[in-house]
């Protein structure tokens, strides 16, 4: 991806967050002088991989295939000592038939809320013994009700609706045609985004960037270019 679409992706991104009436904590919006001036104080959110990830999963067509998120508080993937966070908040925006690729975790644990906006379309799979798709029906809890559905069924979920997805279930999303944006939220068990997903079709989680122009606030993949890590 461009720089400079990355840059124009975040600057909407910002805009749709405010219509919504949510709130990013001040580091969404540091230039890069302003990380570059910071010291060791904010090693949490280098190491935690806290801030904004922006993809178009290397297909190169970010409106069909792309997703922006934002992780607002994580703790470390491997962490096992007593104080260790042991949960994640992430806030996502899907636009109208943009898919995130059919994936499913090793570990997380996650609910899919949706926040505000349009009606998000999630289909939905077990995964087999060969880490396939399964024919066999789905259990999920949407807002504390089980409910089961035939393999590939797409459930709906309107503004304050959610969904469960436990690690055995494939899941593919996008926002409803003809029913604008949706604001994600998403509450879960520590998350890795370099090693936790395991893609039906394969993809490339992180996005090539090539700059053409400076960044307008960084990607938590970028930390690790733009900031003295030790
Ligand atoms: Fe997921």
């Amino acid at each position: 991806m461009k720089r400079s679409a990355i840059n124009q992706i975040m600057r909407e991104a910002v805009k749709f967050i405010k219509e919504m009436r949510f709130h990013l904590p001040p580091f969404a919006c540091w230039t890069v002088k302003e990380w570059q001036s910071k010291g060791p104080e904010i090693q949490e959110i280098i190491e935690n991989q806290l801030g904004w990830d922006i993809t178009d999963f290397g297909r190169g067509d970010f409106y069909k295939y792309g997703l922006i998120l934002f992780t607002l508080r994580n703790g470390k993937f491997k962490d096992a000592s007593k104080h260790a966070k042991p949960y994640c908040e992430k806030i996502l925006i899907v636009e109208e038939n943009q898919n995130t690729p059919l994936h499913h975790h090793f570990s997380k644990k996650e609910d899919i809320i949706n926040r505000g906006g349009g009606t998000l379309q999630v289909e939905i799979y077990k995964t087999d013994d060969n880490d396939q798709l399964s024919e066999k029906p789905v259990s999920v809890y949407i807002d504390g009700i089980r409910k089961t559905f035939e393999a590939g069924s797409i459930i709906e979920l309107n503004p304050g609706e959610s969904i469960y997805l436990t690690p055995d279930i494939y899941h593919r999303f996008w926002a409803k045609n003809g029913s604008g944006k949706v604001l994600i939220g998403e509450v879960s068990t520590v998350n890795d985004d370099y090693m936790d997903n395991k893609f039906h079709e394969e993809v490339k989680r992180f996005s090539d960037i090539k700059e053409d122009e400076e960044p307008l606030y960084l990607l938590y993949n970028d930390y690790k270019n733009y900031l003295k890590i030790n």
